[in-house]
C-alpha cells in the first residue's frame, strides 16, 4: 500500500503536528518562529529566503506590502518590522502556515501584518511591493497562473522581489516573466538563488 505524498502547500496537511521553533537572525532582528511539519521550511528558515531577506531592497515607502506565499511568516514578519506603517498581507492556502504566521506576527509584535487566505484579500487593494519565496514545487503551469493573478495587482511601476533556485528554473522564470511585459533584472545571485525584480509597467 502506498502512502500519499504530503505536501507543503495542500490546504489541510496530512502529516500530524510537530511544532518545532527556529531561528531567524538578520541584522538588526533576532527572531524565534514557530514551525510545524506539513509546512515550508519547517526545519529552519530556508536558504532561499535568507538571501531574499538579505539581498532584496527594502520596502518602499508605501502603504500596502504583499508575502505572497507566507508558509510560517519568516518574510511577511521581517517586512512588517521594517515598515511599521505599512500594511503586509501574509497569504498562503496552506491553514496550518496560516495559523503559525498569525502566532509568529504576534509574538514579533508585527501587528501590522493581515493572514489570510488568498481570496480574502480585498479585491481593491494594490500594492507597493510583492516580496515571494514562491511555490516552485506546485509545476510550472500553476506557479505562472498564481504569478500572473497577483503580479499585476502591483501599482503602477512597482517591483515584485522573487527568489528562485537557478536549478530549479530562475532563468527561464525570468524570460517568461519578460515575455508577459514585466521588466525584468536580475539583482543577485548568491548560494544557488537567483533574486529577481519584477516590475509592473509603469
Ligand atoms: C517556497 S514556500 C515559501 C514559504 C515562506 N514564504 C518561507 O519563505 O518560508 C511557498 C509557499 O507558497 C504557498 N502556496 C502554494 N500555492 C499557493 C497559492 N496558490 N496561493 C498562495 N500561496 C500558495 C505554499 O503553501 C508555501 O507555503
Amino acid at each position: 500500500m502506498s502512502i500519499p505524498k504530503s505536501h507543503y502547500f495542500e490546504a489541510r496537511p496530512a502529516v500530524a503536528s510537530r511544532p518545532r521553533t527556529v531561528r531567524l537572525r538578520l541584522a538588526g532582528l533576532d527572531l524565534e518562529l514557530q514551525s510545524d511539519r506539513g509546512v515550508f521550511g519547517s526545519k529552519g528558515v530556508d536558504l532561499g529566503t535568507m538571501v531574499l531577506l538579505r539581498e532584496a531592497p527594502a520596502p518602499p515607502p508605501g502603504d500596502e506590502l504583499l508575502d505572497l506565499g507566507c508558509g510560517y511568516g519568516p518574510i511577511a514578519i521581517v517586512l512588517a518590522r521594517h515598515a511599521p506603517k505599512a500594511r503586509v498581507w501574509a497569504i498562503d492556502v496552506n491553514e496550518r502556515a496560516l495559523e503559525l504566521t498569525r502566532a509568529n506576527a504576534a509574538v514579533a509584535e508585527a501587528s501590522n501584518v493581515s493572514v489570510c487566505l488568498p481570496g480574502e484579500v480585498p479585491a481593491e487593494v494594490r500594492f507597493d511591493a510583492i516580496y515571494s519565496n514562491p511555490p516552485v514545487r506546485v509545476g510550472k503551469g500553476p506557479l505562472h497562473r498564481l504569478l500572473l493573478e497577483w503580479l499585476p495587482r502591483l501599482k503602477p511601476g512597482a517591483p515584485a522581489y522573487l527568489v528562485v533556485q537557478r536549478n530549479l528554473g530562475a532563468d527561464s522564470l525570468a524570460a517568461w516573466l519578460g515575455e508577459q511585459g514585466f521588466a525584468v533584472t536580475r539583482l543577485k545571485s548568491k548560494k544557488g538563488f537567483r533574486v529577481l525584480e519584477a516590475k509592473a509597467a509603469p
